[in-house]
């Protein structure tokens, strides 16, 4: 079942005169008790999303559904809160440097029951320990944790109302490798010991392979590849997927500054195989069963091309 769901969702932003489409048409669904990737570079929109179905942005169109209820509407509004949660790329920034880390979580646990502290302070205790934490660093202030510790506190501050859905937004990009494997690890225990549906974003494609399900490629505000994780890392269709599969391996000499086009489809300036089509549209094409793109070409182009 489908617990989340965007259709058609745009965001504008006003940029001087002009306005800048942070998300142009946007159609994702998250799976209940799966992990969904959301994949794409530096400024293609994937917090705009995250933060526009977390309610911080109203869309200029489109409609977001939890379950049977638009949450764009005000009056379904309380329906977001304590269902849709997320883990932010910095924990720092996250914090309140103010307070002990007990009382960040105090007050996320208060602002949805009116329970006695006692009972507070047990649910807090269970949270710590779940993300694999001792409750000795529940009186330290977040200057004096690690930038891993950090990240596992804002993990339980997320889960500590037992949300529908997780947003993790790059949440392990302020880390280092070591920090990045152990807190990847703890999620994908988490997810699968209580079953919890995660939309998890990144512009990694590596990390995501092992834990997602299914994955969803954006590139300048739009989904360009969907389909089962699998499908996509096995099948790579779409020319941009193409490249960030290979963007490991590439080198400064290889980097091509983007040409400036106004094309239908937003990938023309940087693709080796368009054609004077693409300026004018780009068509939805089902390379196999569940595994769509947006492009017109994609599955008979020479991808050999890509690494000359
Ligand atoms: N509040 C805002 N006001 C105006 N423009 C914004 C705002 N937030 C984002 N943008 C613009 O929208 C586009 C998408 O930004 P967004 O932060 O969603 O990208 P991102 O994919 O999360 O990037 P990153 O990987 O660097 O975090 C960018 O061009 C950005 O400058
Ligand atoms: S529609 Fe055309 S320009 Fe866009 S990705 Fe496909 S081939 Fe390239
Ligand atoms: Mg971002």
């Amino acid at each position: 079942m489908n617990i989340l769901t965007t259709q058609n969702l745009k965001v504008y932003f006003p940029k001087n005169s002009k306005v800048v489409k942070a998300l142009d048409g946007v159609d994702i669904f998250l799976e209940e008790n799966q992990i969904t990737a959301l994949i794409g570079e530096s400024g293609c929109g994937k917090t705009t999303l995250a933060k526009t179905i977390l309610g911080f942005y109203k869309p200029t169109a489109g409609k977001i559904f939890f379950k049977d209820f638009d949450i764009t509407l005000k009056e379904n509004e309380p329906n977001i809160r304590r269902n849709i949660q997320i883990v932010f790329q910095n924990p720092l920034l996250s914090l309140d440097p103010r307070y002990t880390i007990y009382d960040s979580l105090y007050e996320v646990v208060f602002a949805f029951r009116k329970i006695k502290k006692k009972q507070a302070a047990e649910i807090i205790e269970k949270a710590i320990y779940q993300v694999g934490l001792d409750k000795d660093i529940l009186f330290r202030y977040p200057h004096q944790l690690s930038g891993g510790q950090l990240q596992r506190i804002c993990i339980a501050r997320s889960l500590i109302n037992k949300p529908a859905v997780v947003i993790l937004d790059e949440p392990t990009s302020s880390l280092d490798i070591t920090s990045t494997l152990k807190i990847i690890k703890l999620l994908d225990d988490l997810q699968k010991t209580y079953n919890l549906t995660f939309l998890f974003i990144s512009h990694n494609l590596k990390l995501l392979k092992k834990i997602s399900t299914f994955c969803f490629i954006m590139y300048k505000g739009k989904i360009v590849e969907y389909g089962p994780k699998e499908l996509v890392y096995n099948n790579p269709a779409h020319p941009y997927t193409r490249l960030l599969m290979v963007a490991a391996e590439l080198k400064l000499k290889d980097f091509q500054e983007e040409e400036n086009f106004d094309a239908a489809c937003t990938f023309y300036g940087r693709c080796k195989f368009r054609s004077d089509i693409c300026k004018v549209g780009y068509k939805k094409i089902e390379v196999e069963p569940q595994h769509f793109i947006f492009c017109n070409f994609a599955t008979a182009v020479d991808y050999t091309l890509l690494n000359k």
